[in-house]
């Protein structure tokens, strides 16, 4: 039945995993996105109001990931009525924290709470991905663990094409996020269009080690095959300053390894106790600080579940 109103809070996410580029993601226990949606008589999404942007995120629901994924939502079960939703961004834009996902799959799973649960959590990974769509392109690796929670592998963008991973116990991460903006556009830009065959088997068997070390529970190794990207990072780190100085100090801290999540700029050090998680995003964001540059910190572990209803 149909609810007058409803509320859903959705993740943030790191997606590659430093060499799983576009099919590796996790969801963080913590930050994320909070959408509420009030049910209107009118057909169609209004967004009613957008709150933590500073003003940067499109209004029109047809340019907005939540507003696009809401209104795929209704589309797809032939709603007669609309709804308003009011969006509070409790991530940072263009920040590598999988910030449109977020969006997007709160504004699916609300949508769904609003009308009385008609969809399954799998037909709504269409609906996001929509949403999604509209601002990085049809990849699910920040839409498949926000959606689903824990360590997803995407092979597609459809429901039966994402694995969920185990999570290895211990895990910690510690997110710093430079007060720099990198757009996906560009960062996507700047990645090589074709790499040698040599990269191309130095990489899978990257992806291929840090899969066996997550089944295996074993986050050194996870943390060692996360950092063999030789093909992203390479081609993204002029876009991060200070990188090579903030692996070095992450791992002084007691890091396994630092890697960008996402597209950036926030680093992603993997630890394997709260403690070197906390010192690690202490060191970090005191480069950043020095630098004149400043960084948010974060610390926390994988969330297992994904977004849900409040
Ligand atoms: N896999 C994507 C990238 C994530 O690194 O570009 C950001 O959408």
């Amino acid at each position: 039945m149909p609810l007058s109103s409803a509320e859903a809070f959705a993740p943030a996410t790191v997606a590659n995993l430093g060499v799983g580029f576009d099919i590796l993601g996790l969801a963080v226990d913590g930050a994320g996105d909070t959408i509420r949606a009030e049910l209107t008589a009118t057909p169609g999404v209004v967004i009613r109001e957008i709150v933590g942007d500073h003003g940067k995120l499109p209004r029109d629901p047809l340019k907005n990931t939540a507003g696009i994924a809401a209104a795929a939502v209704l589309k797809a079960v032939n709603a007669s009525s609309g709804m308003a939703l009011t969006i509070h961004k409790g991530l940072p834009l263009a920040s590598g924290l999988g910030s449109s996902a977020a969006s997007a799959v709160a504004g699916a799973v609300v949508a769904n709470a609003l009308l009385g649960e008609p969809l399954t959590r799998d037909q709504l990974l269409e609906h996001a991905l929509e949403g999604e769509a509209a601002v990085t392109g049809y990849h699910a690796d920040n839409i498949a663990p926000c959606l689903y929670g824990g360590i997803t592998l995407s092979y597609g963008v459809t429901s039966g094409e994402i694995v969920r991973l185990p999570v290895p116990e211990g895990l910690h991460l510690a997110l710093i996020t430079p007060h720099i903006e990198v757009l996906t556009a560009k960062a996507r830009a700047v990645l090589p269009a074709n790499v040698p065959l040599k990269t191309m088997v130095a990489q899978t068997a990257g992806v291929a080690r840090l899969i066996h070390a997550i089944y295996q529970g074993d986050v050194a190794q996870m943390a060692a095959a996360m950092e063999t990207d030789t093909v992203v990072e390479p081609a993204r780190s002029h876009l991060i300053p200070h990188i090579a100085e903030a692996r070095r100090l992450a791992k002084e801290a007691g890091a396994l390894a630092l890697v960008i999540s996402g597209a950036g700029p926030t680093l992603c050090a993997v630890c394997d106790h709260a403690d070197a998680a906390l010192l690690t995003a202490q060191a970090v964001t005191a480069l950043y600080e020095d630098a004149g540059i400043g960084a948010d910190r974060r610390v926390g572990t994988v969330l297992a579940s994904g977004a849900y209803v409040i």
